[in-house]
Order: structure tokens, then C-alpha cells, then sequence
């Protein structure tokens, strides 16, 4: 029988934003920096982290619903289902950011790139790969169509 996922989270995220309110999305707050604290116990999973330039980070929406199956955007109040969108409120809210890796400094990563609140917890680390980890040829109808983008 297979098990069912169970997460702990290996580390916590420092953030300049105390607020989901403060809390700008990544493409607007890509300047800033966070600081990822791994708990020692998960620290030599670190090993050789510090010659990755970018990192994938995945950490836990622990403020958000996740009851929501569609949900419409601020500036968009036509719904999408969850799967096809980036927001926070997801039945498991595990959220993913590429982030340049500044800094190691032991147990402490410095990154830029992410958009969660101070003390949101860090579930991994993976390294970006340019190979693997791009889609240059990848869309989103949705938003094309929004933003007037789309050719259809
Ligand atoms: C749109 S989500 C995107 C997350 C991630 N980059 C992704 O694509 O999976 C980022 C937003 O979630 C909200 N947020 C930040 N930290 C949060 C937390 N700990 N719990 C719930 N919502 C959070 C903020 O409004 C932030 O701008």
C-alpha cells in the first residue's frame, strides 16, 4: 500500500513582509531579499547548495483556504479553477518560486524571488536546472486572453 504524503517542514522563511496585505507577488518584489533558516537537524542536506545559482523553493501557505476548487483573481473576477492558477488558496497550499541564491552561511540561505510572510515554513529546496527547469514554448490561455495577448 502506498503512504500518504506527510510533510515536515525542514526549515522557516524570514521575510521583509510581516503582512499578506505588505506582501508584494514575485514579479514585484523580485529586488528583496528572505532568508531561509533550515533547522539543524536537516542542515547536511545543505551540502554543495552554495554552487547553485538559482534554487526551487517550495514552502507552505500556511495562511491559506483550501477549500477553494475556482476562485477569481483581484483584477480578474472571472473564475479559474485552482489547478490553473498560481494563488496561495489551494487544497494543499504548497507554493513554488525560482530564487537566486545570494548567500550560504551554514544553516542560512539568502534568496531573492520569493513572496510569502515572514515565518512561513519551508517544506525543500531543489537546484534550478536551466535544462530542465524552463519552458520556453509554455503559455497560459487564460491570461493571454486577458491581457490581449492571445492570438485566437
Ligand atoms: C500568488 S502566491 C504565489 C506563490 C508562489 N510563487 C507560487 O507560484 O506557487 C503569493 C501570494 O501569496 C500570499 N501569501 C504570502 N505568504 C503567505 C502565507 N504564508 N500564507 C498564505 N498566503 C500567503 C501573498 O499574497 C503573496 O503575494
Amino acid at each position: 500500500m502506498k503512504e500518504n504524503p506527510q510533510l515536515n517542514p525542514i526549515g522557516v522563511i524570514h521575510s521583509p513582509y510581516n503582512t499578506i496585505e505588505e506582501c508584494h507577488p514575485y514579479s514585484q518584489s523580485r529586488e528583496q531579499t528572505f532568508r531561509l533558516e533550515v533547522f539543524p537537524e536537516f542542515a547536511p542536506a545543505l551540502q554543495s547548495v552554495e554552487t547553485c545559482t538559482h534554487i526551487l523553493v517550495l514552502y507552505w501557505m500556511h495562511h491559506a483556504r483550501r477549500d477553494l476548487l475556482t476562485q477569481g483573481y483581484r483584477w480578474d473576477n472571472k473564475p479559474h479553477g485552482t489547478f490553473a492558477l498560481r494563488s496561495p488558496h489551494r487544497p494543499n497550499p504548497i507554493a513554488l518560486s525560482t530564487c537566486e541564491l545570494v548567500l550560504r552561511e551554514g544553516r542560512f540561505l539568502t534568496v531573492q524571488g520569493l513572496d510569502c510572510i515572514e515565518g512561513t515554513p519551508l517544506l525543500d529546496i531543489k537546484p534550478c536546472f536551466a535544462t530542465h527547469d524552463g519552458s520556453p514554448d509554455a503559455r497560459v490561455g487564460w491570461w493571454e486572453k486577458r491581457t490581449g495577448k492571445c492570438p485566437q
